[in-house]
């Protein structure tokens, strides 16, 4: 289909709560999908949420094969995950570095659960359900909060974490030097 523009932090869809998908199958939800997907991968992005693309609906894609963008994380395969509702399996959090195509130029440390369960629907209405950790629940709970309005810099609890990407990266550089 084709790459969208996506939406910047401060512009107000990506501060809403996304509406529920109610039903499958359907050939605007296909196009959506693409649309997502052909978006995700033109940005080098670990994920995408339908917000981002100005549409307010509950429908994200992830996934990762070799990313440049997180060169040392592990590999997630191409989900498409509609209506999503995550659960969580165990009360420890971690923190980690997160992006966003939304906020473009900028990493952060964000607290999130490293042990979760996910359910929902593929495209045509196939029940989706998985157990997942450490990176790859990351993931999911990042895409899903842009579904609730939730950009990652608000579930920052450290903000001197926060910064361009280029000078983050020197100044790991440099502490390893010295
Ligand atoms: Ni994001």
């Amino acid at each position: 289909m084709s790459v969208k523009k996506v939406l910047r932090m401060g512009d107000p869809v990506l501060m809403k709560i996304a509406d529920i998908v109610p039903v499958f199958n359907t050939a605007a939800l296909s196009m959506l999908v693409q649309d997502l997907l052909d978006t995700m991968v033109a940005q080098d992005g670990a994920g995408l949420a339908a917000p981002q693309i100005g549409i307010n609906q509950r429908v994200v894609v992830f996934g990762m094969a070799a990313n440049p963008r997180y060169p040392d994380e592990e590999k997630i395969s191409m989900t498409v995950l509609i209506n999503p509702v995550i659960e969580r399996l165990s009360d420890a959090m971690e923190y980690g570095w997160e992006g966003c195509l939304s906020v473009p130029g900028l990493r952060g440390e964000v607290p999130r659960y490293t042990h979760i369960r996910y359910s929902g629907f593929d495209q045509f209405g196939m029940k989706i359900e998985r157990e997942v950790k450490d990176f790859h629940a990351r993931v999911v709970q990042h895409e899903c909060d842009h579904l609730d309005g939730i950009l990652y810099p608000q579930r920052m609890t450290n903000m001197r974490t926060f910064g361009y990407e280029a000078e983050l990266e020197r100044a790991a550089g440099m502490e390893k030097k010295s």
